[in-house]
């Protein structure tokens, strides 16, 4: 009955209409774009405002006396602090921006590795995106750390037992996502901090699948660092966020040197700007940041709770409907999940239903989606994966599984 009453409240052709991308044509069909955890499409006050911004505030930022740096100076830190309400950080200095999660990732494992020393433990895992892997394994082979990895279980939850014999008064840091990319997995990261703590680990939340699907609370939720990209909650590309905590970025080594993140440079010595400075190095994607921002105020025109609702109802009207179809299999049936189907067809690569379902208009993502350890644990090469966003609809989801059906029983 709830469930009947949030569809009826929900409209989302209304909301369909703020996104103008998704109202085109691709080989003669009408777009159906389930790509969305490879990016989000954006709303029209965000491309709006990149283009505002280069019609009459271009100049740079925190470097100009003159009227235009500053008025672009005022947008720019002004969409910190849009940032750091949306995700209820406690000071705007712990809302740094770079270019996305993979920046963020790396920041830290610079950042983080130039404090850890031989032997010391950093636990991610299975389930981890490429970007939460290499920069860790990278920072281990420099820093002569090691690399655990917590296993998950055929439904592609992780294996908390598991991950409570890996601590260790050796882990130092807990780098973990928040959801599986591939598997639509929630994890459950405010009983993962906890433990970490226990042990006195710092824990990195990898947001880049979660902020645009769950309303975001970092103080809540108790991470030391939460990390997610711009493009991906509906903000420009080449935009992202590290956040972390006051007292440990304070006193964290800055990952890169160069313009604005410096107090005073001689040839002798440089000493370091203060936060969030101390962590943007060069002329920052300015018209980005800002329409990032702007992409958060529309967010917070809508209803987390409603918006989560019904993507978990579009989830489960078209994992239902998959299941229908002969020697098809879900990969990533944990009991929380966000709005992502991936699957497999026997005998049938995915990368073939891919490009079957585009020649039909459909837009979904096929392969290893980064994730080439978790290919592994499940034995396959990768996998078709339908990634849905608020503004998609029960009617497309009827048109991709015909579409579907269709390309199955062609390459059968
Ligand atoms: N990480 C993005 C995805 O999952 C690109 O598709």
């Amino acid at each position: 009955m709830l469930k009947e009453k949030i569809r009826h409240d929900f409209d989302v052709e209304a909301i369909r209409k703020d996104f103008p991308a998704l109202d085109q044509e691709v080989y003669g069909k009408k777009l159906i774009y389930f790509d969305n955890g490879a990016t989000s499409q954006k709303p029209r006050s965000v491309i709006k405002t990149v283009e505002q911004y280069y019609l009459s505030d271009n100049a740079n930022v925190h470097r100009g006396v003159h009227h235009l740096s500053q008025k672009a100076t005022d947008l720019f830190e002004a969409s910190r602090r849009i940032v750091q309400n949306a995700i209820n950080a406690p000071e705007e200095e712990t809302v740094i921006f770079t270019k996305g999660t993979t920046d963020s990732i790396n920041l830290l494992a610079f950042s983080i590795g130039e404090t850890l020393k031989t032997g010391d433990e950093v636990i991610i895992s299975e389930m981890e995106h490429h970007s939460n892997i290499v920069p860790w394994q990278m920072m281990c082979e420099r820093k002569g750390c090691i690399l655990k990895v917590i296993p998950i279980n055929d439904k592609g939850e992780l294996i908390m037992s598991e991950y409570e014999q890996l601590l260790s008064d050796k882990t130092k840091l807990v780098a973990v996502t928040h959801v599986s990319n591939t598997l639509g997995t929630i994890n459950p990261v405010e009983q993962i901090i906890e433990m970490a703590h226990k042990k006195g680990a710092w824990v990195m939340i990898d947001g880049a699948q979660s902020i645009q699907h769950m309303k975001i609370d970092v103080q809540a939720m108790g991470c030391d660092f939460y990390v997610f990209s711009g493009h991906k909650v509906f903000g420009p590309t080449g935009t992202g966020v590290m956040y972390g905590k006051k007292e440990i970025l304070e006193n964290l080594p800055p990952y890169q040197g160069g313009g604005d993140m410096i107090d005073k440079v001689t040839f002798e010595k440089t000493t370091y700007n203060v936060l969030p400075f101390k962590f943007e190095a060069g002329t920052p994607n300015i018209a980005g940041c800002i329409a990032l921002g702007e992409a958060f105020n529309y967010l917070s025109g809508l209803d987390h709770n409603e918006l989560a609702a019904y993507e978990e109802e579009l989830l489960d009207y078209a994992e239902k409907q998959l299941l229908t179809i002969e020697g098809l299999r879900l990969i990533g049936t944990a009991s929380k999940k966000i709005s992502v189907a991936s699957f497999v067809v026997d005998g049938i690569h995915p990368f073939d239903i891919g490009t079957l379902l585009d020649k039909q208009g459909i837009a979904v993502r096929t392969g290893h989606h980064c994730t080439q350890p978790l290919m592994d644990r499940f034995a396959i090469p990768g996998t078709v994966r339908a990634s849905f966003a608020f503004y998609n609809t029960r009617e497309e989801i009827d048109q991709f599984i015909i579409a579907l059906k269709r390309s199955v029983n062609m390459l059968r």
